[in-house]
């Protein structure tokens, strides 16, 4: 196959490319947009969960008494009455079926009430007693318990070797030899993760089970949660219409969902509603696992590099396997002829760690290029000169053609707009007032995927006006907007003309907004539906006329490695007195085939830039391994990046169609933006200072003793020596 054959056949743009203002935006700034634990509902009873206070062991009693014997409190289910739920594969989800206990901050109770406050105080009269067994929560470099898991997420090998790294690191000039960490993160959507349920009070009533559920797919709740219910995929119905962000925590159900659906079991006819507390999604909404990695990069004295060598190691949880796919994107980065990539999980008794926005790529490529500028400063050469000479004619390991790499164009264009010709190489050369300033650059990059299960219908309206449905999620990314943008250029007619509806498992069935695929995939739907309603309606259709559409394979993804690439570059500054990091400036610069709303794309690739610079200088999950749980789990004490660790952070993109991808030339943008930005920072921070912190998040304790001979500090009243 040919990169000409596999070409797939172009939408021309009209309304694609442009602008438009994103549809329900009135909606929600009115606070007119339900959201799941808002949606009306008649008589709603309300759920409070009741967790663990043991990492491992079981739960001996329960008494309820004293709950149920609060003002309000309906019922307490535990593992002893609650609904029994059929065998499943996903054990996060088998909730209240065993006395077993895997982890603190577990579901072993849930407070059914009148109202919230009553579920609430009656969670905290509840008196659970426990077995207690010895629990590990702590990831440790050197574990001698680690094993390689048989795939990473979602379906990567697990190793990966080319050539052999001994021999690159023999005939090499130069060797960065380091270990990198990178800490647990928490997703933390705005909207918490809830759910209203209502089971139907008898036979004849429809869908056994509605679940308003903040989800990023509404059928990916069903599939997981129909067969452990023991419905059918048609007895349930889901809808999230607005969801509050996900960041691929709201990728899959959780116990929650569960929860929910058992007390709605228990109370037919009547909705129940549950929302995690903010506390509680540190526990029960999954997480980016820590990391501790090696990285090697041998390489010639001009920077060419030889070999590279990454081993990850990272942990999962005793209820349910996560493996992150931490070193995968090092296997596409660079050109080297010798090449080594390997995961090892420990298993500890913690919560269930699971996607947070492009997982695997976000701690992987902060190591990868952290060693990157190592390796520039070793060589003597301009990081971003180093990443150019390292650039691979094909992918480095699969041999395969890249579709649309445009890395260098990413980082020259970058270097171009941020003035890094001025920079000094020399660290901790330049002061303003107080802050030493420093420079630093990284590669971005996110692998192109679009899932083929979808299915989009299009259906003639009276006055000239379409329907397009499918059950995608719009969770604040745009999705909404985007999709009547393909789908009135699909059909040639104005945005204007087009009701898109998503968000409802009644619709045609469609992927989970993740992968940053979700433009990618649903938008191939519509336009394929558009395709075969004009074929079978002609240019005038009747009113009520429908057609449906799903995408062909796309062959270009077995035969070329498709990705988008970045380039981040950071201006930071660190207090000469109170080693305080802070952001100044901050450029990305993205190749993600065609843009098809420049505004909602912005949006998208600045909040990943400044998801990335929260991880660079501000998130970390303190685990407490006597316990076993996270004890920064509110956002007084985990900290995100707000406007004022912010400033001026801008986003641009080339100006592209990606031929090989789908009808829109487009890629992703979901993520990328979050990729690299972190090592940027550490960059720019060693490049203040000539301190190299190799422990993401770069704190202001790192700076506290700062290198005696810099040449900003000389005079300085800080002593500088
Ligand atoms: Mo994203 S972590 O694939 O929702």
């Amino acid at each position: 196959m040919t990169a000409q054959a596999s070409k797939q056949d172009a939408l021309e743009p009209v309304a694609v490319g442009t602008p438009v203002a994103r549809t329900e935006g009135p909606l929600k700034v009115r606070g007119a947009a339900a959201y799941a634990f808002e949606v009306p509902a008649d008589d709603p009873l309300f759920l409070h969960l009741v967790q663990s206070t043991i990492a491992k062991g079981a739960v001996r009693t329960v008494d309820a008494s004293p709950a149920l014997a609060h003002e309000g409190v309906v019922a307490v289910l535990d593992h002893t009455n609650a609904p029994r739920l059929e065998t499943g594969e996903n054990a996060e989800l088998q909730v209240l079926q065993t006395p077993d206990v895997t982890f603190r901050g577990q579901v072993v109770a849930v407070v059914v009430a009148e109202s919230a406050e009553a579920a609430r105080e009656g969670a905290r009269l509840v008196v659970v007693d426990y077995d207690v067994q010895e629990h590990k929560a702590e990831l440790r470099g050197g574990d001698e318990d680690s094993y390689a898991p048989e795939k990473v997420n979602p379906a990567f090998p697990t190793d990966s070797s080319v050539g052999d790294m001994d021999r690159a690191l023999e005939a090499a000039a130069v060797v960065v030899d380091e270990t990198y960490t990178t800490p647990y993160e928490h997703n933390n959507p705005m909207e918490p993760h809830a759910t209203t349920a209502r089971w139907a009070a008898d036979a004849d009533e429809g869908p056994r089970l509605v679940l308003d559920a903040s989800t990023q797919s509404v059928h990916g709740v069903i599939s997981e949660l129909a067969p452990i219910l023991g419905l059918e995929a048609e007895e349930i119905r889901v809808r999230s219409p607005y969801v509050g962000g996900g960041f691929g925590s709201k990728g899959l159900p959780h116990a929650h969902d569960v929860v929910a659906a058992l007390a709605a079991r228990a109370n037919p006819g009547r909705p129940v509603r549950i929302a995690l507390t903010r506390q509680q999604m540190f526990a029960l909404a999954g997480y980016r696992t820590a990391t501790i990695q090696r990285f090697q990069l041998a390489a010639g004295a001009d920077g060419t590099l030889l070999g590279i060598n990454h081993e990850v190691l990272e942990q999962t949880s005793a209820l349910k396997e996560f493996a992150e796919q931490t070193a995968v994107a090092t296997r596409h980065m660079y050109a080297a002829p010798n090449r080594h990539t390997s995961h090892r999980l420990v298993t500890l008794d913690v919560a269930v760690p699971s996607w947070m926005r492009a997982p695997g790529e976000m701690p992987g490529m902060a190591a990868h290029e952290m060693a990157m500028d190592e390796l520039a400063v070793a060589c003597g050469i301009d990081p971003v000169e180093l990443r150019v000479r390292n650039e691979p004619e094909v992918d480095p390991e699969s041999g395969q053609p890249f579709g649309h790499r445009k890395l260098v164009e990413c980082l020259r264009t970058g270097a171009e707009r941020f003035g890094w010709a001025e920079r000094d190489p020399r660290p901790g050369a330049r002061l303003d007032g107080d802050w030493l300033v420093g420079l630093g650059v990284a590669s971005a990059t996110y692998p192109y995927y679009r899932q083929p299960a979808n299915t989009a219908r299009i259906e003639a309206l009276t006055g000239g006006r379409y329907a397009v449905s499918i059950g995608a999620a719009d969770i604040g990314t745009g999705a909404l907007t985007v999709l009547g943008q393909i789908a009135a250029d699909a059909l040639g007619i104005g945005v204007a003309d087009v009701d898109v509806h998503l968000g409802d498992s009644s619709l045609p069935p469609a992927t989970v907004a993740g992968g940053s695929a979700g433009t990618a995939s649903w938008g191939s739907a519509i336009v394929e539906a558009a395709r075969t309603f004009r074929k079978e309606h002609g240019a005038s259709p009747g009113v009520g006329d429908v057609s449906t559409g799903s995408p062909a394979d796309n062959p270009a993804m077995d035969t070329h490695s498709l990705h988008s690439f970045g380039a981040q570059f950071v201006e930071l500054g660190v207090n000469v007195w109170t080693g305080e990091p802070r952001l100044r400036r901050m450029l990305g610069v993205f190749s993600a085939g065609r843009i098809i709303n420049p505004t909602t794309a912005r949006s998208q690739l600045i909040g990943g830039m400044v998801m990335g610079l929260g991880g660079g200088l501000l998130e970390e999950s303190v685990r407490d391994p006597r316990f076993g749980h996270v004890v920064t789990q509110d956002l007084a004490s985990y900290h995100v990046a707000s406007h004022a660790d912010v400033r001026d952070v801008e986003a641009v993109w080339l100006d592209e169609t990606d031929p090989l991808t789908n009808p829109m030339g487009s890629r992703g943008i979901g993520e990328i933006g979050i990729v690299g930005a972190a090592a940027a920072v550490a960059n720019a921070a060693w490049h203040a200072t000539g301190i190299r912190v190799r422990d993401l998040p770069v704190t202001a304790d790192r700076f506290l003793d700062l290198p005696a001979d810099l040449p900003a500090l000389a005079g300085h009243p800080s002593g500088g020596a």
